[in-house]
């Protein structure tokens, strides 16, 4: 064994940023539209959907999901949105994913609308787990935060993905300062009873109307202090220094729960995070304020390896950091649905 591993699952040819971290987890867009309208998201008449000629097909999305995972030792491919339920194509997207050889472990981020109909189909077709979102097990405050009265459809959808052996579940949440920040406990009990994951998330600035504050965002110490009134949280020893969610140990465990702090301990130095829009656009970084355009290769007719050094290119830039403190921060142009969780 003398000879230097030249195979494409040498990480050298992989995607490397100029501080040394290796994205190998992929993020896939495959729509900007969603079914519900989160108010930290989305203003209430939705927005400017991106034209279908815009979006990749199906057979563009594998091909890039292909490449990436061929050539550029991506491991985990995640399908976000908007919400990837809308996706017509995703059953099939998600089985020829799932085919690639190495088997890349694939999720889905999702808002459960509809996965009680197709969490059958989306198990057979190999998906591993879901991130689903719920900031809330009341149905008012669920119609008041979404503007959509689903609750009920929502909680069918996580019985459905678990009664197909989709798991383990994890749960996101956001609290908003007067909303349902202190239902945070309540929706913790109501994960531990069915054995899903929850994990409480900082509210980002990625909302589309710019409304975003950092005064009103409930902060990691504000959730700790929160879930601290009724649970009592030791620090998982098993997930310690496991970016991004810091785990604790739920009275003693084994339930654990996981608190986010994008903002206020960011973990950028660990990020191994590559993302794809649905109109093909390689971003480096959520916050990255620009994008390397895949769509108009593929469409011009560029080879596998063109592609693929292209996109090694688009992760060179890739910043140090998410610089949500610094005075000169400028949100990215598009909103979150659009570049995708
Ligand atoms: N900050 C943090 N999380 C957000 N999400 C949507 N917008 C934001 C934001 N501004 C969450 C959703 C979902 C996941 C994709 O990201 O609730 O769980
Ligand atoms: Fe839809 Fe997710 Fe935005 Fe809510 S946060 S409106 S579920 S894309």
């Amino acid at each position: 064994m003398t000879s230097e591993p030249t195979t494409v699952h040498d990480e050298r040819a992989g995607l490397v940023d100029g501080f040394g971290r290796v994205a190998t987890d992929l993020r896939v867009s495959l729509t900007d539209r969603c079914n519900l309208r989160c108010n930290y998201c989305m203003p209430a008449e939705g927005l400017d959907w991106l034209p279908t000629d815009q979006t990749l097909t199906d057979d563009e999305v594998v091909r890039l999901v292909r490449i990436g995972v061929e050539m550029l030792g991506i491991r985990e491919v995640r399908f976000t949105g908007g919400e990837p339920l809308l996706r017509r194509g995703l059953t099939d997207i998600v089985r020829r994913t799932t085919q690639l050889d190495p088997r890349p472990e694939v999720s889905l981020t999702t808002n459960a609308l509809g996965l009680a109909r197709t969490a059958p189909a989306l198990a057979e077709a190999g998906l591993d787990r879901i991130n689903a979102s719920l900031d809330t097990v009341r149905a008012d405050t669920f119609a008041q935060i979404t503007r959509r009265d689903r609750l009920h459809d929502v909680i069918a959808g996580l019985e459905a993905a678990d009664a197909a052996g989709i798991g383990p579940i994890k749960v996101n949440a956001v609290l908003l300062r007067g909303v349902n920040e202190d239902q945070a406990p309540e929706l913790l009990q109501w994960c531990l009873d069915r054995d899903y994951q929850l994990r409480i998330i900082e509210q980002m600035p990625l909302d589309a109307q710019h409304d975003w504050s950092r005064e009103a965002m409930v902060t990691a110490a504000e959730i700790f202090e929160i879930l601290g009134r009724h649970f009592e949280l030791t620090p998982d020893p098993e997930h310690r220094g496991s970016a991004p969610a810091e785990t604790f140990l739920v009275d003693g465990g084994p339930a654990t729960v996981g608190v986010i702090a994008s903002v206020t301990r960011p973990f950028c130095g660990d990020c191994d995070r590559v993302r794809l829009t649905a109109d093909g656009q390689v971003r480096n970084c959520l916050f990255a304020r620009q994008e390397s355009d895949l769509r108009g290769a593929l469409r011009s007719g560029a080879s596998d390896e063109e592609i693929a050094d292209r996109w090694r290119l688009a992760m060179a830039s890739k910043r140090p950091g998410h610089g949500i403190d610094d005075v000169a921060f400028l949100q990215p142009t598009r909103p979150m649905s659009a570049i995708g969780g």
